[in-house]
């Protein structure tokens, strides 16, 4: 493979050193990472290669695991990068770019945009006319893409000016999850489910993200986006587009997202109606955490003191296709929840008449619990009978937790998804129609609740507001384990 160096806008903020370095830096040490491959951190500060280094040295003390971190892996790896002085909007700072991959030789280049979506257009522009792009060059772009649809659409096509779609890695880090990786694995892997997986089968299908943390110092970029930009656009919608897909012809790129493209247009479009109905919004007031108190949603740092931004969103969804036509896909994220857990339940329909004097309706049998995190497991629920003399039965599951059944360590989703890009597999990056198909069912969604009044308050620490728990139930928190 070409020898490649990989640009990072955006190389001394938070994901770069939370994630991108830490990602870079174990690829580097298991051997990933070809001898010639560079690694360029481009930022506004006036720091020099050596302040860089220390910057990046103390990161990776701080998010690598510390067994993972020593200090012969780190000389090696310190020797790949290098550090630009860059204001992303000054035409002239470009040469100075220039001229550091010009030392470099002409390996293909990789650009990460990790700043904000505005940047986008401006930085492929600049770098495009200080001839910095060729055939063999790719750009990532960090979510969230855009702000909206026409905003998502000007970038797609300025961007596809400069970059072809095939150049192109609309990142989602959730794809990147070995658990969600799994979807595929568990739906395309087993004949088992897929007599059931559709209509006849599924009663409904949970897909929870819920996190403990609020909105860690990025007010002002949390206050622009809410949950639904900054989770359900993406996220949420991308894992819901694996559980419904219809089989792709194999894993390339395009026969995965022609499938998952299908199913964005096949979203059942929530008009002011349903938005009252089927939606829910909060945001969290100040509460309990781990028994100590915290602030709420307003009181964080650089949030309106009227703010209306959703912390919390609650969705029940159709899928107007005949697999899928009726089935609800409820849909639930927010931060400063009791716990973390990302979660999807499919509860399979019920048997239609119980011969052991039960209800035969009882929702912890008859499911299956896949947990993406923590504590990544498979749990099918099936009722059994419960051991003496009384016919009595009760759900048990039968129970695949992926850290003792496969010894070898899985990799981090980042680590994973560079070196997709590294080595050119797009099959795990949206494709720029699946982005637009998805902001237009999403749009008139917050446009609708633009009219409405505030977010439901929902206490830190507690299950989300009690409208979600009517509309989707109670496996919008964590599964409850039998
Ligand atoms: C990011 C969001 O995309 O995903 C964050 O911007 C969120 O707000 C994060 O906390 C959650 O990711 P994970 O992998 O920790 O579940």
């Amino acid at each position: 493979m070409k020898a490649q160096v990989l640009v990072i806008f955006g190389g001394t903020g938070d994901l770069a050193m939370r994630k991108l370095l830490p990602a870079l830096y174990q690829n580097h040490r298991e051997g990933a990472l070809a001898d010639g491959m560079r690694i360029v951190g481009v930022g506004r500060e006036g720091f020099d290669r050596n302040a860089y280094l220390a910057k990046v040295c103390d990161a990776l003390r701080q998010f690598v695991p510390v067994d993972d971190f020593d200090d012969a892996h780190w000389a090696i790896f310190s020797s790949r990068l290098d550090f630009v002085q860059l204001d992303a909007l000054i035409s002239s700072d470009y040469e100075r770019l220039a001229d550091t991959l010009r030392v470099q030789g002409r390996p293909a280049r990789i650009f990460y945009l990790a700043t904000p979506s505005e940047l986008f257009i401006p930085i492929c522009a600049e770098l495009n006319r200080a001839g910095l792009v060729s055939v063999t060059s790719k750009v990532v772009l960090e979510k969230p893409l855009g702000h909206d649809l026409i905003s998502a659409r000007h970038i797609n096509r300025e961007v596809g000016t400069i970059f072809s779609e095939n150049q192109i890695y609309r990142i989602d880090h959730y794809l990147g999850k070995e658990t969600v990786q799994n979807l595929f694995a568990l739906r395309f892997g087993n004949g088992l489910f897929e007599r059931l997986w559709n209509r006849d089968g599924i009663r409904d299908v949970q897909i929870t993200i819920a996190e403990q943390v609020g909105v860690e110092g990025r007010g002002a970029f949390y206050e622009r986006t809410g949950a639904m930009r900054d989770m359900v656009q993406n996220h949420l919608l991308q894992l819901l587009c694996i559980l419904a897909m219809e089989p792709p012809l194999s894993l390339e790129a395009d026969a995965v997202r022609d499938e998952n493209l299908k199913v964005l247009r096949s979203l059942k479009p929530l008009g002011r109606d349903e938005v009252v109905r089927q939606t829910v919004r909060g945001q969290y007031t100040a509460g309990q955490m781990h028994g100590a108190p915290v602030a709420g949603y307003l009181d964080e740092p650089d949030i309106h003191t009227d703010s209306r931004t959703e912390t919390f969103v609650a969705l029940k969804v159709e899928l107007n296709n005949w697999r899928w036509a009726g089935v609800p896909f409820c849909l639930c994220t927010g931060k400063r929840l009791q716990s973390r857990v990302a979660e999807i339940v499919v509860n399979f329909r019920d048997v239609p008449h119980s011969v052991f004097g039960v209800p035969a309706t009882d929702t912890r049998g008859n499911r299956l619990v896949i947990r993406l995190q923590p504590d990544e497991s498979l749990k099918l629920y099936l009722m059994t009978k419960a051991p003496g003399d009384e016919m009595t039965v009760r759900p048990v599951s039968l129970n695949l937790e992926f850290a003792t059944a496969f010894s070898t360590s899985r990799r981090d989703a980042y680590e994973r998804l560079l070196l997709d890009v590294i080595r050119g597999r797009l099959t795990l990056f949206m494709r720029g129609d699946e982005l637009d198909a998805a902001w237009q069912w999403i749009d008139p969604v917050i446009q609708a609740w633009h009219e409405q009044d505030h977010p439901e308050p929902y206490a830190a620490g507690s299950a989300g507001p009690d409208a979600a728990l009517a509309l989707v139930g109670q496996g919008h928190v964590a599964s409850c384990d039998a």
